[in-house]
């Protein structure tokens, strides 16, 4: 195999209450990528559309990934990137995931596949890194693995992947104002109140045990987040508003996703995720902010080959 066309989808990252360690893979969104072998051992960025990113791979998330996976592989080839973004960067839903993970997912692949997809998750951060001055996995890993990806720990890297409900169903509005995921970090205080870490382990606990029986009510009680949302929601307009029309629509939950400014919701059934996608909409109608509306199954196997020859 000398070339790869694939779709690399996007992600909500955290999911309420799993700041930095709970990541979910949406089906509908993603950007798409060409990676070509080359004869020269070096990384190069073809062509980039949909948005204005560096070429140079050092700067650029996918080249920065690609880079780390090579000095590790040490092939006897270089890779060619082409990426096509349908992801804006800075919308909350893992622009720069989809980027990282989709370069090294499909030098892998033409390389024979020596590592599994989970053992590229550490090479994909060195993107994300890159993009926020964090070495996060909540949203290469959702990309690389699928479904929902649970960050057991860092030291070392522990990925479980869970599977989610089959009707469970993601409803995403990206306003679009820019926020950055560095900036959305610094407004997180360095430490948690004891009383606020009891309330989101017990919520986490209660999520991941919801999408293991198909509990909807219980993923919906567990929908909580003490550690970000309280600092982070004033940077998004409309997201206490927003967030109520959700739950009042339906929504099992709601939330920022990422660092925003995406607010995603869950719903159980794809009838009431287009109705909660309609109320999201109403909630943006009279400003003068621009927004997208995605609606998504949980996507359970992550990064698709479109092509390969
Ligand atoms: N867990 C990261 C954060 C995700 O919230 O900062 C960024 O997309």
């Amino acid at each position: 195999m000398n070339e790869i066309k694939i779709f690399s989808p996007a992600t909500v990252a955290n999911v309420s209450c799993g700041f930095d360690v709970l990541g979910l893979c949406l089906d509908t969104v993603g950007d798409e990528m060409i990676v070509k072998k080359i004869k020269n051992k070096k990384v190069t960025i073809s062509k980039i559309t949909g948005h204005d990113l560096p070429y140079e791979a050092e700067n650029n998330v996918a080249g920065v990934a690609a880079l780390s996976l090579m000095e590790y592989l040490n092939p006897n080839c270089g890779f060619d990137i082409e990426i096509h973004k349908k992801i804006k960067p800075g919308s909350g839903i893992g622009s720069s995931a989809a980027s990282a993970s989709g370069t090294v997912f499909a030098i892998n692949e033409l390389l024979g596949k020596p590592l599994t997809n989970k053992e590229l998750v550490p090479f994909a951060m060195k993107g994300e890194e890159l993009a926020s001055k964090a070495l996060h996995a909540d949203n290469v890993a959702p990309v690389l693995l699928g479904n929902f990806t649970l960050i057991r720990s860092y030291e070392p890297l522990d990925i479980i992947a869970i599977n989610a409900p089959n009707n469970l169903f993601v409803t995403i509005i990206h306003p679009q104002v820019a926020i950055k995921t560095s900036e959305a970090r610094k407004v997180m205080p360095t430490s948690i109140e004891l009383k606020k870490a009891i309330k989101q382990t017990g919520n986490m606990g209660g999520l991941i045990s919801g999408l293991f029986t198909s509990d909807y009510e219980l993923i919906g009680r567990s929908l909580q987040d003490e550690f970000a949302e309280p600092y982070r929601a004033s940077l998004i307009p409309n997201f206490n508003q927003t967030k109520q029309a959700s739950m009042e629509a339906g929504a099992l939950g709601c939330g920022i996703s990422g660092s925003g400014p995406s607010i995603f919701a869950l719903s159980k059934g794809k009838e009431t995720a287009q109705k909660v996608g309609n109320i999201m909409a109403k909630c943006f109608k009279n400003t003068d902010i621009e927004y997208d509306i995605h609606i998504s199954k949980i996507n359970t196997k992550g990064i698709k080959i479109l092509e390969s020859k």
